[in-house]
């Protein structure tokens, strides 16, 4: 029996958990600061990694409570060291660095698409698991789709060339009006519009398996920004909900703009899975907690299709630890140098390794 205590500060949630064995999950605590970024219509870095260090001991100490352990009991850290934002990141993983040096701990560094990938593995099934598997991963922060082959080996077929899918939902919700998070908002808002009231682009459709959400967000300021009158808002900075066109149906926007992204979405993971013949299609990260997303591949997937519970599909330390699981027995450690890799790509566990030699 192995067990891992995870940390994850990569963006704005503060997380910890207790997992054994890669799959059984014995506490999952996530602190989120969604309520202090609201105000900004997205994360602001400086405020997160402050309340991450805010956060970050209590977490600890809730997760080693509610799963009935002490630190003698845990057997390594693992910790997302990227990629992520640089601030948020360093928080845990000098806090998992302190803990492996006054503990003699083994620490292990995880990357966080990889925590994303394994929150499928902390979900109750009926049948094994047969390689290969087709992962859509959709947050704020990505899109890519990867191929599984085994514990550990990963190939990223696609991902995105400018925003992710969580991005644009967070800034058509924003050029809507809308609170932050966009997702949930555009969502429940999309229930009572028209999906085909407005064609927005499907782009870098049939061109292979990379993303490109910037043109659509576009697509949605044309249709709803007033005519030309006076100064535009200075390039990068978005409009406001004062700058939207009166007439504008915004559950129609909502709902045209939700069937673009999940067409796209959906279309290229299902290609990639039949090119490949994956015997199950998983989605991960936040948007897949968005129910069109979920419907949609799975009227469209040749093989079941795998959606972790809600609690999984945001920022979460379990998933980091079960990613951290199969890197710790696999061999993969390491030490008090390991630095954050905010920008750090998702690799198979065994290059991981050469290049970290
Ligand atoms: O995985 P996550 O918690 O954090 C990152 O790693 O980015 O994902 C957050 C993103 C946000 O962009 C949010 O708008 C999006 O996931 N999201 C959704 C839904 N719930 C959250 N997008 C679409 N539909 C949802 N129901
Ligand atoms: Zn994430």
């Amino acid at each position: 029996m192995t067990t891992i205590l995870g940390i994850e500060s990569s963006c704005d949630e503060t997380s910890a958990a207790v997992v054994v064995d890669g799959h059984t999950m014995l506490s999952n605590v996530v602190a989120s600061q969604i309520d202090l970024h609201a105000q900004y219509g997205g994360v602001f870095p400086e405020l997160a990694s402050r309340a991450h260090i805010e956060a970050i001991s209590a977490v600890v100490k809730q997760a080693l409570n509610g799963a009935g352990v002490t630190l003698d009991d845990i057997d390594a850290v693992a910790v997302t060291r990227g990629p992520g934002l640089a601030g948020s990141l360093l928080v845990g993983v000098n806090y998992a660095k302190g803990l492996a040096l006054g503990r003699g701990l083994p620490l292990v560094g995880v990357n966080h698409l990889e925590g994303h990938v394994y929150s499928l593995w902390l979900i109750e099934r009926e049948t094994p698991i047969t390689f290969p598997v087709v992962c859509l991963i959709v947050s704020g922060g990505h899109s890519e789709i990867v191929l599984i082959t085994g514990h550990g080996e990963y190939t990223v077929l696609g991902s995105t060339i400018d925003d992710a899918a969580g991005e644009a939902y967070d800034k058509v919700a924003r050029l809507l009006g809308l609170a932050y998070p966009g997702g949930p908002v555009i969502e429940r808002t999309a229930r009572e519009g028209n999906a085909t009231a407005y064609h927005f682009p499907r782009a870098l459709s049939g061109e292979g398996y990379n993303f490109s959400f910037s043109g659509l967000k576009t697509a949605v300021l044309r249709a709803v920004q007033p005519p030309h009158e006076g100064p535009r808002p200075p390039k990068g900075e978005g409009m406001t909900s004062t700058q939207r066109r009166d007439d504008v149906n915004v559950p129609d926007v909502a709902a045209s703009f939700q069937a673009a992204v999940v067409d796209v979405l959906v279309d290229k993971t299902v290609h990639a899975a039949r090119e490949h013949g994956a015997t199950e299609i998983w989605i991960a990260g936040g948007v897949s907690a968005n129910q069109a997303l979920r419907a949609a591949m799975n009227d469209r997937s040749p093989v079941p299709v795998r959606v972790p519970p809600m609690k999984l599909c945001v920022d979460n330390a379990a998933m980091i630890a079960a990613a951290g699981y199969f890197r710790y027995i696999h061999g993969y450690r390491d030490d008090q140098t390991m630095d954050i890799l905010p920008m750090w790509p998702l690799v198979s566990i065994k290059d991981a390794m050469r290049q970290a030699e």
